[in-house]
């Protein structure tokens, strides 16, 4: 198959495609993926879903909130297709990797051609071929393919918007299977990448300019598992920071039970790894930790917290956190709130939880109701804005280097502090100001947002 085929195969100059990502940074990065692979068909891409050709969705299924959101965004499509019988609509990524889902989008949407699961994207190619060249008279079949072979992914390259900064995932699935959670049934088993193809690929960024660099896994800190030569997220780090250069490495997620202490020392002395630590602890309550299968305790999760905290001076701290699992109380949720009072986040990610079919949580009895657990919830947001506050203001009157770069979702700039806040520049419009590192003064805080000015 030559680049540009598809020009020929639907008789248009500029054929447009429209990728939609939803979830997390994993599937920000395998949509890199699908554009890398779209682009050398011949594609161009549009915002617009209206002016598109080929409609891609990436999907999450991580909450029913995200899946109620992609359904409702499919469904709408429809008079896009009615309009255009020959426009070509897939749906990909991780919702589709569950059979009542898959089985959901077929049935309900026939005008859907294409069904793909979380790692066949290399597949896109031919399937959106074979459904451009269909008799379009009649709404097209669903064409379902289950083709898991992430050895061919992996070779794919990457279409990335912002040269400033990039996602890099250092390893895929997850193999720790939280009893809430949807992610190692739609991603399978974890694989950590050859350090060498992840060091080559991270080589070739620095030297096209590119300043952050996210090292991508669903834990981090169980890298290197399963290669020939086994080696350490740590020692992985180390080796990747010899690549020479001005540039910041970040990484997420950490999981507390696999988390070292090697691992926060080394933040601690090597210049390039940002002062920020993305640790979930999803609850405060010993009893329900153990109810979610994540092995640690409250105990321990403090004692890494203010190791952590201790050896890293200005670290940002942040988690992710779940209310109202099933059969949690108010006491137990107290825990949460003394947890939270007493590591003091820099920011927190908060999630109502949200029932995942198949998962073992799904079967525990569930009495707390949804306006009570919204109570919870917002009691939980009210003591930690002010938190997240108190963290920004001790960079008020600091003169901080901070990376200004594109925000692509929200086609504008933004500039980051090192610990991943967000600075709101005064003199941003004076100049015209490429992308890249600069100093600014930190003047003031707007609740989790910093308030600077450029200095050049
Ligand atoms: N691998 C990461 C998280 C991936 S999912 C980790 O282990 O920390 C991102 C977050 O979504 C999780 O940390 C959890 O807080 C939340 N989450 C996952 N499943 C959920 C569910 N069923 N309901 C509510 N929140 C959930
Ligand atoms: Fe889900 Fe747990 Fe794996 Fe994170 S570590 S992706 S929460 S199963
Ligand atoms: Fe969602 Fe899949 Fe990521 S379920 S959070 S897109 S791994």
């Amino acid at each position: 198959m030559h680049f540009a085929e598809i020009k020929k195969i639907i008789n248009k100059q500029k054929p447009l495609a429209f990728v939609g990502t939803y979830g997390c940074q994993q599937n920000v990065s395998d949509s890199e993926k699908i554009k890398a692979l779209l682009l050398r068909m011949g594609y161009s891409f549009t915002k617009e879903k209206k002016d598109a050709d080929l409609i891609v969705f990436n999907t999450c299924a991580v909450r029913e909130s995200a899946e109620l959101r992609v359904l409702g965004s499919i469904g709408v499509l429809k008079t896009l297709k009615k309009r255009n019988p020959k426009l070509v609509i897939a749906v990909c990524g991780c919702m589709t990797e569950q059979n009542h889902i898959k089985k959901k989008i077929v049935d309900t949407f026939p005008f859907v051609d294409i069904v793909i699961g979380t790692n066949s994207i290399f597949s896109l190619k031919n399937l959106i071929i074979e459904s451009s060249t269909k008799n379009h008279k009649k709404t097209i079949n669903s064409v379902l393919q289950k083709i898991s072979t992430r050895e061919t992914d992996e070779n794919l390259s990457k279409y990335r918007e912002d040269q400033t900064s990039a996602f890099v995932p250092i390893m895929h699935g997850c193999n720790n299977f939280c009893s809430y959670c949807i992610v190692p049934y739609v991603r399978g088993r974890e694989s950590s990448r050859d350090p060498r193809a992840i060091k080559k690929e991270i080589e070739d960024l620095v030297e096209n300019g590119c300043k952050c660099i996210t090292l991508l896994g669903q834990n981090v800190n169980s890298y290197g598992k399963n290669l020939d030569h086994p080696i350490d997220f740590t020692e992985l780090l180390r080796s990747i920071t010899e690549i020479s250069g001005d540039y910041w490495i970040r990484f997420m997620t950490s999981h507390p039970k696999d988390i070292t202490k090697e691992l926060i020392d080394e933040i601690a002395v090597n210049d390039k790894i940002c002062k920020h630590i993305h640790l979930p602890f999803q609850s405060g309550s010993n009893r329900i930790l153990k109810k979610m299968n994540r092995h640690y305790t409250r105990e321990k999760y403090i004692k890494i917290a203010e190791y952590a905290k201790e050896k890293i001076p200005y670290l940002s701290l942040t988690s992710d956190v779940i209310v109202g699992f099933p059969s949690e109380t108010y006491e137990d949720f107290k825990r949460t709130l003394s947890l939270v009072k007493s590591i003091r986040f820099s920011s927190l990610f908060t999630f109502i939880y949200s029932k995942r079919k198949g998962t073992p949580a799904a079967d525990i009895e569930d009495p707390i109701l949804h306006q009570e657990k919204l109570k919870w919830f917002e009691e939980l947001l009210k003591i930690q804005k002010d938190i997240s506050g108190e963290f920004c203001s001790k960079f008020v009157g600091k003169t901080e280097k901070i990376l200004l770069k594109e925000d692509c979702q929200k086609a504008l700039r933004i500039a980051k502090t090192n610990q991943n806040i967000t600075v709101h520049l005064h003199n941003l419009q004076e100049r015209n100001i490429p992308n890249g590192f600069f100093e600014a003064k930190l003047t003031g805080h707007k609740g989790q947002t910093l308030i600077g000015t450029l200095d050049f």
